[in-house]
C-alpha cells in the first residue's frame, strides 16, 4: 500500500510517501521520499509564524514540492505499476471546475498552480492520502486539505483526516535508519505508554493505550495534564526574542546554553520552576517568560541590549528550568499511571539537553523510551502518512479543519 502524507498545519509544507505492509499481521513501512519545505526564514522577520503569510506560502509550495517528490522518488516509484491511465483534458477540467467556487477564492495559489501543473495528468497508484485536519493554524490546515480533496478527486484516491499530535507520537516510533528505503518495523512499544508532547503549540501528557495486538497499533489516548497558557516551545520562541534571538528560538538557547556550559558561566538571575506544586500534571509557561522580561529589562543597557555572556547565562537557566519542569511532571505521570514506557513527540524534543533528561529518568524507572530522529522531530509528512496507514477503515467524510482537535 502506497501513501500520500500531506502536512500544512504551521510553517512546514511537507509531503512524503511510503510503502506499508500489513501481510501477516506483521506492520513494515519503508520511505519512498519524504520533504519538508521550512518557511521559518520567511516568518523570522515577524518573529513567529504569521497565519497569512503560512497559508499563502503552503499554497505557492505544494504543487511543486510534489512535483519534486516525484521527480526525486524516480525510479523507486517506477516499481509501482499503475493501471491508471493519463487523465485527459476534458476530465482535468471538469475536476477543476469542481472545486472553482470552493477553493479558488480560498486558495488563489493552490487553485492556479494545480491547474497549471501538466504532470498531474499521469496518475500515481497511490491507494491512499494522509492529510492533516488539524490541530493547527486553520488557515494554513485548509491548504493541505484542499490539495488532497483536488489530488484525490483527480486520481481518485481516498483522503483519511490525520491527527498532527498522533503524527508525533507514531513518528517517534520510526527506526533511525527510516530515510534510507530500507524496510523496518515500527518499534514495539509496551502499553500503557506516556507520551510527552511538547511543540510550539503543545504541551501534553498523554496515556497511550493500544487496542490492537498485532504489530500494526490501534492507539488511543487520554489527555493527562497540558498547558494552561503557552506551549514550551513558544516559551522557548518568546524568550529567545526578548534576548534578540531570531525565531525559531528554541535551538538558539539551546546552542547559547551549551556555550554557557562549556564556559562555565554562571547565570546571574534565578528562573521559576513553575507549577511544581499545583498538585497535577498541568504546565504553565507565561510566568516563566515574564521572569525572563523581568531579568532583561534589569540587566540591559541604555540602549536596551543585553551581553552576550547574559545571554548565554539566562540562555542556560532558562533551559534548566524547562527541563526541571518538563521532568518533574513527567516524573509525577509515570508515578500516577503505571505507564511502561515513554515516548516524546514534537519540535521541542529536537532539543538535547532535554533528551539527555529524560532518558536519564526513563533508565532511573527502567522504561524504554522512544525519541524521533531529527528528520521526525520538527513538523513532517512521515509521520502524518504513518498515522494514516494505521487506520484500520478509510471513512470517507467532508473534510474539516479542526484547529483545536484533540487526541482521542
Ligand atoms: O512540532 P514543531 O515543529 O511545530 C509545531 O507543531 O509547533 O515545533 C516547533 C517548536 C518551536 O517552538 C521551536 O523553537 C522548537 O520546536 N524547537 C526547539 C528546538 N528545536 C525546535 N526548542 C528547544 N530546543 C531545540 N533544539
Ligand atoms: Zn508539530
Amino acid at each position: 500500500m502506497l501513501i500520500l502524507g500531506i502536512e500544512t498545519s504551521c510553517d512546514e509544507t511537507a509531503l512524503a510517501l511510503i510503502e506499508v505492509d500489513n501481510g501477516d499481521g506483521k506492520m513494515r513501512c519503508r520511505v519512498v521520499q519524504s520533504l519538508v519545505h521550512s518557511q521559518a526564514e520567511l516568518h523570522s522577520a515577524y518573529g513567529g509564524v504569521y497565519p497569512t503569510l503560512a497559508k499563502r506560502e503552503h499554497g505557492k509550495n505544494l504543487v511543486p514540492l510534489m512535483h519534486k517528490l516525484i521527480l526525486e522518488a524516480g525510479d523507486a516509484l517506477r516499481t509501482f505499476k499503475t493501471d491508471k491511465k493519463p487523465i485527459t483534458d476534458p476530465e482535468f477540467d471538469s475536476v477543476m471546475k469542481m472545486f472553482e467556487k470552493e477553493i479558488a477564492p480560498q486558495n488563489p495559489e493552490l487553485y492556479q498552480s494545480f491547474k497549471d501543473a501538466k504532470f498531474l495528468k499521469n496518475p500515481l497508484h497511490i491507494d491512499r492520502i494522509a492529510v492533516t485536519e488539524g490541530p493547527g493554524l486553520e488557515p494554513a490546515l485548509w491548504v493541505g486539505i484542499n490539495f488532497a480533496r483536488m489530488l484525490g478527486a483527480l486520481w481518485n484516491i481516498p483522503i483519511i483526516p490525520v491527527n498532527h499530535m498522533e503524527g508525533h507520537v507514531v513518528g517517534s516510533l520510526l527506526d533511525e535508519n527510516i530515510l534510507n528505503g530500507s524496510w523496518t518495523d515500527l518499534k514495539p512499544v509496551q502499553f500503557p505508554a506516556i507520551a510527552f508532547l511538547i511543540s510550539g503549540g503543545h504541551t501534553e501528557l498523554v496515556e497511550v493505550t493500544n487496542q490492537s495486538d498485532d504489530s500494526r497499533p490501534n492507539l488511543s489516548y487520554k489527555i493527562l495534564g497540558k498547558t494552561k497558557d503557552d506551549a514550551v516551545g513558544e516559551a522557548f520562541d518568546k524568550s529567545a526574542r526578548l534576548l534578540g534571538l531570531p525565531y525559531p528560538g528554541g535551538p538558539h538557547i539551546s546552542m547559547l546554553a551549551e556555550k554557557a556550559r562549556q564556559e562555565m558561566i554562571i547565570p546571574k538571575v534565578k528562573l521559576p520552576r513553575p507549577m511544581q506544586k499545583s498538585g497535577d500534571l498541568d504546565f504553565s509557561f507565561s510566568g516563566l517568560k515574564t521572569a525572563v522580561l523581568y531579568a532583561v529589562r534589569d540587566n540591559c543597557d541604555k540602549d536596551g541590549k543585553v551581553s552576550e555572556e547574559f545571554k548565554k547565562g539566562l540562555s542556560l537557566e532558562f533551559e534548566n528550568a524547562i527541563s526541571e519542569t518538563l521532568d518533574y511532571k513527567l516524573r509525577r505521570a509515570i508515578d500516577e499511571s503505571g505507564a511502561k514506557s515513554i515516548i516524546i513527540g514534537g519540535g521541542v524534543s529536537a532539543n538535547k539537553m532535554l533528551r539527555e533528561t529524560f532518558t536519564k529518568t526513563a533508565k532511573e524507572y527502567s522504561l524504554q523510551i522512544y525519541l524521533p530522529t531529527p528528520h521526525v522531530s520538527g513538523d513532517n509528512a512521515l509521520m502524518i502518512a504513518l498515522s494514516g496507514a494505521l487506520m484500520r477503515n478509510v471513512e470517507t467524510r467532508n473534510l474539516k479543519a479542526d484547529g483545536t482537535k484533540k487526541l482521542s
